[in-house]
């Protein structure tokens, strides 16, 4: 069975075809990093356009790629949400296109369970387990239980830890996407450089917090003069790579303490770490020594696939296939809802 999936919920215009729900043979993903760059964050209105301009094509290569035709594909799989709605509609609108045209079934699928399913497409998903998605809007700890929809057990309380790490990127001027660049900034530099907080530790909730460290790191730069461009690069007491390093490290505590907290309460043998910021190699490495401390197993997709890609939104609709609507011109985007309901939305089977 082959699914053609479909992703624009954010800058990256994405399509890939997978053969039963696990196997690879095509993954397109065009990014808009250089459209939006000099903005230093993604402009709505021109994602959209530019995933109006490309879908055609990215479509087409995905399917070249994986050697079948339109005629090949059993399901579609498009993300419906949450994400910027004139980029989700894009996408919707499309697929719906290729459904009314062709009448392949279309299953509309949520963009973070995708995340959290990414697993399937290396090697399976562990179950029962416990799961963190953290990406530029997104950071949240899951409870996946061996049936039933995921349970959340813990949220950001403000920024999520992608954007966390976009903003101060942004702040020290190492451009967009800023986790990324901060993780460049970073390496060589001395994390004990500046003594930065880890909100909420010690505490014993599973919720994050970012805000406060974000406050931390732009207080300290504009106290000591590295927002004042006369002074740009003179007499300044850190290197931007000491900076950086000092801020990632704080990110990562956070992320690592909050996952071993829950994976503790709930004594989970497995914890998946997914979404754009598990390909961050210190969080990579904290986790898996964190892990083998614990006597637990962690898990990290390959780094393409915990960035947005279209493969995991075809994987998760191979999940979902029995839930094709039966009203697929008539789906709708949406922007952000609570899980459950997305969930339901999702046809509310989970298998
Ligand atoms: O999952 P994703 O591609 O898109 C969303 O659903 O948001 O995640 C994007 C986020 C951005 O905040 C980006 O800065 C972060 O993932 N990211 C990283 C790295 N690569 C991407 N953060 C830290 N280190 C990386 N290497
Ligand atoms: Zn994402």
């Amino acid at each position: 069975m082959l699914t053609l999936g479909i992703e624009t919920s954010c800058d990256d215009t994405a399509a890939a075809v997978v053969e039963e729900g696990s196997h690879i043979l095509s993954s397109v993903v065009q990014s808009q990093d250089e459209l939006h760059s000099s903005f230093g964050g993604v402009v709505p209105e021109m994602a959209s356009r530019r995933h109006l301009e490309v879908i055609d094509n990215v479509v087409a290569r995905a399917l070249e790629g994986a050697g079948a035709r339109m005629v090949d594909i059993d399901l579609i799989a498009v993300t419906a949400g949450p994400g910027l709605v004139g980029s989700l509609l894009v996408g919707l609108s499309y697929a719906k296109g290729l459904h009314f045209a062709t009448g392949i079934p279309l299953v509309p699928v949520d963009h973070i369970e995708g995340h959290l399913m990414t697993l399937d497409l290396a090697g399976g998903t562990p179950l029962p387990s416990v799961a963190l998605v953290s990406s530029g809007g997104h950071t949240t700890l899951y409870h996946l239980a061996a049936s039933g929809p995921p349970a959340i057990l813990g949220t950001t309380l403000d920024d999520a830890a992608g954007e966390a790490l976009d903003k101060a990127a942004k702040m020290l001027g190492l451009g967009y996407p800023g986790g990324p660049a901060l993780e460049r900034a970073a390496s060589g530099g001395n994390e004990r450089a500046l003594s930065l907080p880890r909100p909420l530790s010690g505490t014993e909730t599973l919720d994050f917090s970012f805000s406060g460290l974000k406050t931390a790191l732009f207080t300290y730069l504009k106290r000591e003069g590295y927002l004042d461009r006369t002074r740009e690069g003179r007499n300044l007491p850190l290197t931007v790579s000491d900076l950086a390093a000092s801020y990632q490290a704080a990110v990562v505590d956070s992320l690592v303490e909050k996952c071993f907290l829950a994976v503790g309460k709930l004594e989970a043998s497995d914890l998946l770490v997914v979404g754009g910021v598990a390909r961050n190699t210190l969080l990579r490495s904290r986790m898996s020594r964190a892990a083998e401390e614990a006597g637990v197993r962690v898990h990290f997709p390959p780094p393409a696939l915990c960035t947005d890609n279209a493969a995991m939104i075809a994987a998760l609709g191979h999940r979902r296939r029995s839930s094709a609507a039966g009203e697929a011109l008539e789906l709708d985007a949406y922007s952000t809802k609570s899980m459950k309901t997305r969930h339901a939305l999702a046809g509310g089977q989970w298998t």
